[in-house]
């Protein structure tokens, strides 16, 4: 398949019957660790993809912007006054509307837009895609308006998209994730004050090497589980008096759960106080350069994620104990859950042999095949040319 891209510009001349202004490309992510804490105002560690989406764009006249894609046969036209009726524009072109529509709504102005997108990311495999389409969008819009709007404060506005306008109860991570990750690096992200540090993640110096197995697991009811996790969280948090479940300490988790009356109520909260210092003990070990360390603390993940906070899935959970059993120094998903991806980080020289350990433990179990992918951090979203 052609570069991205040059996929880009192609719809973009198709579409549109001229040369785009620009390109600007975003990437996919997967969370190496930090699963459901991020609404919990709690500690992020993803890294972003070297998969990415490109929109291409020029400017049009009026407030009017329109919107092709290489995954939909006819392009989508939308005006300001579409976006004053929510659910004018639905679909994938509902996240490009968001995008406007959030910008517009903080005061900045949008200027009209033709975009062409084209993209490599996997739509529904948990790896961002949506993210990745806002800020690509979003990198688009800011330039061709010349907006006064840094990258730092970019992620709350494409989440608002997706919250407000989309209606997906999202937290900050992926935004954050694709906008202002850098390559080479995991972003550290405090999810309450948004601050950030580019902790290194350097694979190829420690000989390792991170498999993304897309467990092709179809999303089960994944919505409304992951509204109903949140809102358990928020309940939890009320009840103990805390503003967010960020502000339970471990060493305080104990009494935390004593004060609360029901068992799954007292599972999801030692998920997110466990997951959040599994992520300040796994930023401790690669600031420390001790890569390979971190295993551990991704199965200690995946086990929470499974047995606490039950968002796991048979094909998820069967990739995670091939994986491990073929040698794989940790494994866990990665993402909302559901379904969607797991990583394993592995010795670079054995990520072949635990693919095909997952692959035919599927084939087994008679699951369809898995997807495979090595990945390396690569840089959050930019402008191409
Ligand atoms: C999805 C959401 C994120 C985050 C993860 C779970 O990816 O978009 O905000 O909550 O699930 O960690």
């Amino acid at each position: 398949m052609t570069d991205v891209a040059a996929r880009a510009t192609a719809g973009f001349r198709a579409a549109h019957g001229t040369e785009p202004t620009g390109r600007w490309a975003a990437p996919g992510r997967v969370n190496l660790i930090g699963e459901h804490t991020d609404y919990n105002d709690g500690f992020v560690l993803p890294f972003a993809l070297p998969l990415r989406t490109v929109a291409a764009a020029g400017p049009q006249d009026g407030e009017r912007w329109t919107v092709s894609s290489e995954l939909s046969d006819s392009a989508v036209s939308f005006d300001a006054g579409d976006l004053a009726s929510p659910g004018r524009v639905t679909d994938w072109a509902a996240y490009v509307a968001g995008v406007v529509w959030s910008l517009r709504e903080a005061g900045h102005r949008v200027p009209g837009a033709r975009i062409a997108i084209a993209s490599d990311v996997p739509l529904g495999s948990g790896l961002s895609s949506s993210a990745a389409l806002e800020a690509a969008v979003l990198a688009a819009l800011v330039d061709l308006g010349g907006l006064d709007l840094p990258a730092d404060r970019q992620p709350r506005l494409a989440q608002r998209a997706e919250n407000d306008y989309v209606g997906a109860p999202t937290g900050i991570m992926d935004q954050s994730a694709v906008i202002r990750c850098r390559a080479g690096h995991a972003l550290f992200l405090d999810c309450r004050d948004e601050s950030i540090e580019h902790i290194p993640f350097d694979l190829d110096a420690a000989g390792l090497a991170v498999l993304v197995i897309d467990s092709r697991a179809p999303h089960r009811h994944a919505d409304g589980e992951y509204a109903s996790r949140r809102a358990s969280c928020e309940r939890a948090a009320s009840r103990l008096g805390v503003p967010a479940l960020r502000d339970v300490a471990v060493a305080d988790l104990d009494d935390a759960l004593a004060r609360l009356d029901d068992d799954e109520t007292r599972r999801r909260v030692r998920h997110v106080v466990t997951e959040d210092q599994r992520v300040l003990d796994t930023v401790e070990l690669l600031r420390a350069g001790r890569v390979r360390e971190i295993g551990p603390l991704l199965t200690e993940s995946h086990i929470s994620m499974r047995d606490d906070f039950e968002i796991t899935v048979p094909e998820i959970d069967t990739a995670v104990e091939a994986a491990l059993a073929a040698g794989a120094l940790g494994a866990r998903m990665t993402g909302g859950g559901f379904g969607g991806c797991v990583l394993a980080l592995v010795d670079a020289d054995r990520a072949d042999a635990v693919a095909a350990a997952v692959t035919s433990a599927y084939a087994e179990r008679g699951f369809a095949a898995p997807g495979t992918l090595t990945v390396l951090p690569a840089a959050g979203a930019t402008r191409l040319d």
